[in-house]
């Protein structure tokens, strides 16, 4: 198991940019990276637990599904890629934190259309270290949601670096106090959060939470989730929900990259009794157990 950067505190962070560690203030990408220029890019981000990365092959799996939809190869073999994504861990010394990796459709002249010749795609890793606690009390005393209408485009199964729609309802939700924005689609139904997905327990006791689709993005933390419930025999479903049914809730929740957070309140109203709940617990404790399994697996 890695010990970090020889065991000692790494003196700055480190970047992966196309091929080089470098310090993280001075990594860049070209002026013409389609990425900066175009959002022609996808990314994943990934949990660092105990200096492991969490759920490594199931991100690598939705990264590559996101890289064939826009026609963008893999940079190098995904072993490769492995290896890079536990080797900046390594370098930055980060025991808890989450990865950062970017892969662009590469450089070249502004212009619209695919290039005929692919360019390199570039590929870009940053890692942070989360503080202890940052998350921690969220997933202790939970959050809250507002709503806002789900502006984004008709493919939010890739997962593109064009987050201004999410970046704008998180906001949104930020100035109201709240900590994540639940996006609802035309028809009142809930879609997912602006950065995780959305979850309740409904009135018979079901999780539930929207299938997939192209209105959603496929979480990691969400497939987790399904297999530990069917392991612990929970009831789940696939059911889009509405505001109200979420109001109406034994209890809410959201899930990412960032753990699992209970959802104590909507739009300024109770969920439950405002409180995190027992199902929401239960699903924590055994997200915990599950990841930890994975990330032991996966034998960063
Ligand atoms: N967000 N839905 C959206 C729109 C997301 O951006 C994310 C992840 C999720 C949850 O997916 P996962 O369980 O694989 O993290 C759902 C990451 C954390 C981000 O953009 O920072």
């Amino acid at each position: 198991m890695s010990k970090g950067w020889n065991g000692r505190k790494p003196a700055g962070r480190i970047a992966y940019v196309d091929g080089r560690y470098m310090p993280h203030g001075s990594a860049g990408v070209h002026i013409e990276d389609r990425g900066l220029q175009l959002g022609d890019a996808v990314y994943e981000v990934c949990g660092v637990s105990d200096g492991r990365l969490m759920d490594e092959a199931e991100h690598l799996d939705r990264l590559e599904r996101s890289l064939r939809a826009i026609e963008i190869a893999l940079p190098m073999p995904r072993p490769a890629l492995a290896l890079v994504m536990r080797e900046t861990v390594r370098r930055n010394g980060v025991r808890n934190g989450l990865l950062y990796l970017q892969i662009s459709r590469g450089v070249a002249r502004r212009d619209h259309p695919i290039p005929k010749v692919s360019p390199r795609p570039s590929l870009v890793l940053t890692v942070r270290s989360v503080p202890a606690g940052e998350f921690e009390k969220r997933r202790q005393d939970g959050v809250t949601v507002i709503t806002r209408p789900d502006e984004r485009w008709a493919r939010r199964d890739i997962k593109t670096v064009q987050l201004l729609p999410n970046l704008l309802a998180k906001t949104a939700a930020r100035r109201a106090g709240a900590y994540e924005a639940w996006l609802v689609d035309d028809a009142g139904l809930v879609t997912e959060g602006s950065s995780t997905n959305a979850w309740i327990v409904d009135a018979e006791g079901n999780l539930r939470t929207r299938p997939l689709g192209n209105d959603i993005l496929p979480g990691v933390t969400r497939r987790v989730i399904f297999e530990a419930a069917e392991v612990a025999q929970l009831p789940i479903v696939q059911l889009p929900f509405s505001v109200a049914e979420a109001l109406n809730a034994r209890e809410a929740f959201i899930s990412s990259a960032t753990g699992i957070m209970p959802v104590t309140g909507i739009d300024g109203r109770r969920v439950g009794d405002g409180k995190p709940g027992p199902v929401t617990r239960r699903v924590q404790e055994l997200y915990g157990l599950t990841s930890a399994g994975r990330a032991a697996k996966s034998g960063t």
